[in-house]
């Protein structure tokens, strides 16, 4: 199987922004969807650097547009690494191959006299490019521009679009899939049932001569929609090569729907009149806003992918922006739900299954994989679930349904967890006559993560890799890379060796508002209520210091204390079983502390509190965000053998 898939290629009057980030993410995702499942893949995306708003954008920073085109090109290439998105191709429409080919696909419609040359006034949106029709117009203005289009009279080339559109309309009705979701595929036909105009296709030299020169009339330029959709073909080396034979039978175009017109309209038709077969599929999506408000550069809530990036990283990013969007419905972005959905979906839910299975994995098998033992029904119950939601997953990738997915990755992910309470795989190893059953309920822990991390490999490149070589795999090998290797059960090979690695999700909470209070304090970077004066008497000495008896710490049980909101009830090992009592119930579900390490005071007093015998202390770091006390408990980088002592 092969797959081609495509984003538009940028218009450089403007940096790259959320929304051109989130186009590429989903055509690298689905890429490496693609790959994932053995198929020979290409993904191209690139640059439209012809045109009006070009030239307009080149004066306003006094360069000529040359040189311009080449800055902002840069900008967008350099950008992609950045949320580890890799195209195959690069394609800019300054390129010479793609103007060659141009001005060749130019003359061949010319010649088979789908070009004339005509008369045209019409209603002319900068903005758009393009003649507006009467109808588009919302109160006398452009509906994406909000100003009035101009009214230009002139001699121009026109395309004879009319001429395909019942066959435009018959190519959609007999084909479901060519444009999804439906609702596009809808707007289209509806689109399609008013007769179709010919499109305006050239730009006289005396307005524009930033474009490709019609190859039979030097006066005029190539309109910039006819030169950018052939962007997906010279990509390919069209009209000779090897890559257009391979790969353009399997051509799939992503945008939003601000372009779906020229992508379901004037695209089709060109290829129809040019005699090349028409692509297979247009997934388009819809749009972001930020705070529930246009991205606008006049509001100033332009979100940048570098900025993003430096705040959540790259895995976050692709995970938040791929779940929270329905594809083909708006969304919004805010701070607030992008930590959310990290500390929920990813530091707890998922960060947690796997932390807390490596730390088990190392405490009671010194960190080798043992074999699956003999499965009981409830363990292979919990197999056929994981088994189970692989061919879910991949109808719902394929369909563009990313959140979906997801969807179905995290139940799975949620059912690890409810596995781990229901089995306590910390009581099993307290009798050695449950070894078996433990080596089979941590192998079953295992093998969930390992098909969970090869299934986020398209989303979440960097948290996958980690997670499958923590698992003790490497990150090049067949069973990381393929579904055919890796999409069954049963591939950790007992007696191999976990490498957990730190945690693979920080908490966000308040890291933004905090990065925003440091801005507006003393310049030092700390807060001002953080500053302690401390005179001579408040120092203690290296002895006095080292009397306290610092030590890590397992939390094996959690519960809450009766009649108190704060406290909960901490069964620790370290390694004797102690019992601690903590204000941290505001904070920490007791589920999510269960397999932690944390730093505890182990010679302090005994106290009694709530009529719970406290036996030590659990160290935390405090904190106040807008006047509310937070707590995050105090743990070590990696993992130690429990009673390790801290100093
Ligand atoms: O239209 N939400 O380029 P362009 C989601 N050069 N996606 C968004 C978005 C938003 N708020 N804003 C932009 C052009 N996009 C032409 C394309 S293709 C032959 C020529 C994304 O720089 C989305 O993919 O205006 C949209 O279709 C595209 O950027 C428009 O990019």
């Amino acid at each position: 199987m092969t797959t081609y898939i495509t984003t538009p290629i940028y218009y450089v009057n403007a940096q790259p922004h959320l929304g051109h980030a989130y186009t590429t993410i989903v055509a690298d995702t689905y890429s490496r969807f693609r790959r994932l499942c053995g198929e020979n893949v290409r993904f191209q995306t690139g640059t439209d650097e012809h045109g009006d708003k070009i030239v307009e954008a080149a004066e306003k920073e006094n360069v000529p547009p040359g040189e311009y085109v080449d800055k902002i090109s840069k900008m967008f290439r350099d950008t992609w690494p950045l949320l580890e998105v890799a195209p195959d191709n690069y394609i800019r429409t300054t390129d010479v191959q793609h103007i060659a080919t141009v001005r060749d696909i130019l003359q061949k419609v010319y010649d088979s006299g789908d070009i004339y040359f005509d008369e045209y006034t019409g209603l002319y949106c900068r903005g758009c490019e393009r003649f507006l029709t009467e109808k588009e117009l919302v109160d006398g203005n452009c509906p994406d521009h909000q100003i009035p289009p101009q009214e230009i009279a002139e001699q121009n080339y026109f395309f004879r679009m009319s001429s395909y559109q019942q066959q435009l309309i018959d190519h959609i009705r007999n084909n479901p899939d060519f444009i999804t979701p439906e609702r596009y595929r809808n707007e289209v036909l509806s689109f399609l049932s008013e007769p179709l105009e010919d499109l305006c296709i050239s730009r006289p030299k005396s307005r524009l001569t930033w474009g490709i020169e019609l190859p039979f009339d030097d006066n005029f330029v190539t309109y910039v929609w006819f030169d950018a959709l052939i962007n997906y073909l010279t990509g390919l080396g069209f009209p000779e090569g090897d890559d257009y034979n391979t790969f353009w039978p399997f051509s799939e175009h992503v945008i939003a729907k601000d372009i779906l017109k020229p992508h379901a309209i004037y695209w089709p038709t060109m290829l129809m009149s040019m005699g090349v077969p028409l692509y297979k599929k247009l997934h388009v999506h819809g749009y972001w806003n930020v705070d529930d408000t246009k991205m606008s550069k006049s509001i100033g809530n332009v979100v940048r992918p570098r900025q993003l990036v430096d705040e959540y990283g790259i895995d976050t990013l692709r995970y938040f922006v791929l779940r929270e969007m329905s594809f083909g419905l708006d969304s919004s972005f805010s701070s607030d739900a992008i930590v959310t959905r990290q500390n929920a979906d990813l530091a707890n839910d998922l960060g947690n299954l796997y932390s807390r299975t490596m730390a088990m994995v190392l405490k009671y098998q010194g960190g080798i994989i043992s074999g699956p033992g003999t499965p009981e029904v409830e363990d292979e119950a919990f197999r056929e679930a994981v088994e189970l939601m692989i061919p879910g997953y991949r109808e719902a990738m394929a369909d563009f349904c990313f959140h979906r997915a997801l969807q179905i990755v995290w139940d799975i992910i949620s059912m690890a967890n409810k596995y781990i309470v229901v089995n306590e795989p910390w009581a099993l190893a307290k009798d050695p006559e449950n070894a078996e059953r433990l080596d089979t309920v941590l192998y079953n822990l295992l093998e969930c993560l390992r098909i969970v991390s090869l299934v986020l490999q398209p989303i979440m490149p960097i948290a996958s890799t980690r997670m499958a070589v923590g698992l003790g795999l490497t990150a090049d090998s067949e069973e990381a890379r393929f579904f055919d290797a890796g999409g069954r059960w049963g591939v950790l090979v007992p007696g191999s060796r976990v490498r957990p690695g730190g945690p693979l999700f920080p908490r966000l909470e308040g890291r933004k508002k905090d990065k925003d209070k440091k801005k507006k304090s003393d310049g030092s970077g700390m807060k001002k209520a953080e500053k302690i004066e401390q005179s001579e008497e408040d120092l203690v000495s290296f002895d006095v210091f080292q009397k306290l008896d610092l030590r890590v710490a397992e939390i094996v049980a959690a519960k809450p204390v009766k009649k108190s909101s704060k406290l909960l009830k901490l069964t620790v090992k370290a390694p004797e079983m102690r019992t601690i009592v903590s204000g941290i119930a505001e904070y920490y579900q007791p589920s999510e502390l269960v397999g932690q390490q944390v730093v505890i005071v182990a010679n302090l007093k005994p106290v009694k509190i709530m009529g719970v015998v406290s036996q030590g202390m659990i160290l935390t770091a405090g904190e106040k965000i807008d006047g509310k006390e937070r707590l995050v408990l105090s743990t070590v980088s990696d993992i130690v053998a429990v009673g390790s002592r801290i100093g």
